[in-house]
């Protein structure tokens, strides 16, 4: 028998007899049915925890035994973290209660599969403190189950029962069934909640980055309009006086290139309010989404070669900033590559907010490209604009969908919840 300290004594478990003495058939349909029970469980996504407390309660519909306990291993802190206990009676262990590893025993014995069992307690020369705890609780024969998942000791299950020596072969059978069934759903429970916490920390960091951004174009797009916008407004003016001071007798030439400066100022600045605009649409704050789209699209119209269809319904309902701004950078992104790379005859822009999402399709009639080959490409700063629309609805809740091909035109599709939307 191992070591054994305070906290594994409340650990250690034994079993006594089966609870039913009927035909083995009964016996073996439990069995089936509590594995389905696990199985279940993990399709449900359920924690490891949830997993192992499940599995627990049905071991005791087929084994009567005064403690059952299942920790699982955090080997690089030589620990055991209980995730359930439960029995007759009291316990002093507590999900969540770490335990040295070195109070489980022969390690060793354990990692190769081997069931460690106690027949008796009091037999025992020399008890440890833990042991003497446990026989105050009223166990006698306790045994471990190893938890193996791919070669890896990862836990342990552990029964104790309150007679001497009351285990069976079956149920030895039965507890090492139900402990590999154990193994590979908390193994995967871990490693399904590990891939979701990855993909929470990749969200939040492509949220992080997408607020960057835009804090970003607004500060530049704020220096814009107010810095170089209001100099060169007060080049022009001065330009102006400067024009009206002239006397008549200045040569025509002087007359014509001071006229001819202001222009140039008047064109700089309406070039600058332009991009001040396009890096951040003030309007989309101060006008709402389809008024600022409907000047976005006026502003595309004359140099896009192409007809726009726009169409939008249900917007008179208000829309989150987030949404509004993801909408209006999907819209122009999408303008932008129709008019980059489409050469298309017509575009069509439809959005529908129906209160519950919005939904919306940005499709053109040009030479479309192998979506395939640029969306799987290794060299996704080839495809930042796609990857950037993409990345603003699924942020959102939403979904993304780009379809085109070479000769058949692009189509975007999108749909953003707005319910997950105001929670945020
Ligand atoms: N509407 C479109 N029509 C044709 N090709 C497109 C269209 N949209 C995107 N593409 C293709 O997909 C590539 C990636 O697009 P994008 O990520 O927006 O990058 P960029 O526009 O900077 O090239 C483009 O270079 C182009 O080859
Ligand atoms: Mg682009």
């Amino acid at each position: 028998m191992r070591r054994t300290g305070k906290k594994a004594g409340n650990l250690n478990k034994d079993i006594t007899k089966p609870k039913r003495t009927e035909p083995t058939l009964k016996q073996y349909a439990e069995r089936v049915k509590i594995l389905h029970a696990i199985d279940r469980f993990i399709l449900e996504n359920k924690s490891p925890e949830k997993i192992a407390q499940a599995t627990i309660s049905n071991l005791r519909k087929l084994i009567t035994c005064k403690r059952t306990s299942v920790v699982s291993f955090i080997l690089e802190y030589d620990e055991a973290r209980v995730l359930v206990a439960d029995g007759d009676g009291e316990t002093k262990l507590k999900p969540g209660d770490l335990i040295p590893l070195e109070l489980f025993g022969d390690m060793d014995k354990l990692s190769r599969g081997e069931i460690n069992l106690v027949k008796d307690l009091k037999k025992i020369s020399n008890p440890s403190h833990a042991v003497k705890a446990l026989i105050e609780e009223g166990i006698r024969t306790y045994i471990n189950i190893p938890l193996i998942s791919r070669g890896e000791l990862i836990g342990l299950l552990n029964l104790g029962a309150n007679a001497p020596g009351g285990i069976s072969k079956q149920q030895m059978e039965i507890s090492q069934e139900i402990a590999d069934s154990l193994a590979s759903s908390m193994e995967l429970a871990r490693l399904l909640d590990k891939v979701m916490k990855y993909q929470r920390e990749l969200k939040r960091f492509s949220s992080k980055i997408i607020e960057a951004q835009e804090m970003e174009r607004k500060r530049i797009a704020m220096e814009l309009h107010d810095e170089m916008g209001q100099a060169m407004a007060a080049i022009s003016l001065n330009l102006g006086a400067l024009e009206k001071e002239l006397s008549p007798g200045i040569k025509a030439s002087v007359k014509e290139t001071l006229t001819d400066s202001r222009k140039l100022a008047d064109d700089a600045i309406k070039k600058v309010r332009e991009l001040a605009f396009s890096l951040r649409p003030t309007m989309l704050d101060d006008f709402g989404l389809i008024p600022t789209l409907r000047g976005l699209i006026n502003k595309y119209k004359p140099r896009a070669g192409f007809q726009i269809d726009f169409k939008a319904s249900g917007f008179e309902k208000k829309l989150g900033a987030e949404v509004k701004t993801a909408l209006y950078r999907v819209v122009q992104e999408a303008l932008n590559n129709a008019v980059k790379h489409a050469q298309a005859k017509k575009v069509l822009v439809h959005l529908e907010n129906n209160g519950k999402s919005v939904s919306g399709f940005i499709k053109d009639d040009g030479r479309g490209f192998d979506s395939n080959t640029v969306l799987y490409s290794d060299s996704p700063e080839k495809r930042i604009g796609l990857i950037g629309m993409r990345e603003r609805v699924v942020f959102l809740g939403g979904s993304f969908n780009i379809q085109s091909s070479l000769g058949k035109g692009t189509e975007i599709n999108f749909n953003i919840p707005l319910t997950n939307l105001t929670n945020e």
